[in-house]
């Protein structure tokens, strides 16, 4: 157990930096989106929430939590906020994030733990994924979503 979460810390961490690394340059894009409104913004937050619920979940060994909270974050992505784009590549990254949702619920309901680990370490890292598509396709366009 302790070297479990050993591995979560150090892939958290890992996430964490490399994500913080493509941070620069952010600074020249503009910051009005048309899409920032609260609610939106909030929408989207939910995922990190539930996420972080999926990381309580697997450290306490507590697998309601994992279960809900991945169930929670395979929901969001079947709202309508979700769709951002309309583009193929969007599209496949949000297919791949939902199916690794659903892989992680099951671990959960089979009480596996280290297959959710895994399917967390998977989830986590196309949220990072995805991200960086977005910075791409707004430094690209020079536009915001
Ligand atoms: C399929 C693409 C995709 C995936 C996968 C994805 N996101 Fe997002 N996320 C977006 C888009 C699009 C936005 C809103 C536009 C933007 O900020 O670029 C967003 C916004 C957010 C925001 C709000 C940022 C703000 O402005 O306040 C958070 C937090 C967030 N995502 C967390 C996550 C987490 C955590 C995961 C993984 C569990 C994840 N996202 C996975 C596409 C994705």
């Amino acid at each position: 157990m302790r070297k479990l979460i050993g591995v979560l810390v150090v892939a958290t961490l890992f996430a964490a930096g490399w994500a913080g690394s493509g941070y620069s340059g952010q600074d020249e894009q503009p910051r009005v989106r048309p899409n920032s409104s609260h609610q939106f913004r909030k929408f989207m937050q939910r995922k990190l929430l539930h996420t972080q619920g999926v990381l309580e979940g697997l450290v306490n060994e507590d697998y309601d939590a994992i279960v809900k909270n991945a169930q929670a974050v395979n929901l969001l992505t079947m709202e309508e906020s979700w769709n951002v784009l309309q583009t193929e590549a969007y599209q496949q990254q949000s297919d791949e994030f939902r199916r690794i949702a659903d892989d992680l619920t099951k671990a959960g309901r089979n009480h596996d733990l280290e297959d959710a680990t895994l399917e967390y370490l998977s989830l986590t890292m196309k949220c990072i994924k995805c991200h960086k598509m977005m910075r791409g396709i707004r430094l690209a366009q020079k536009t915001t979503f």
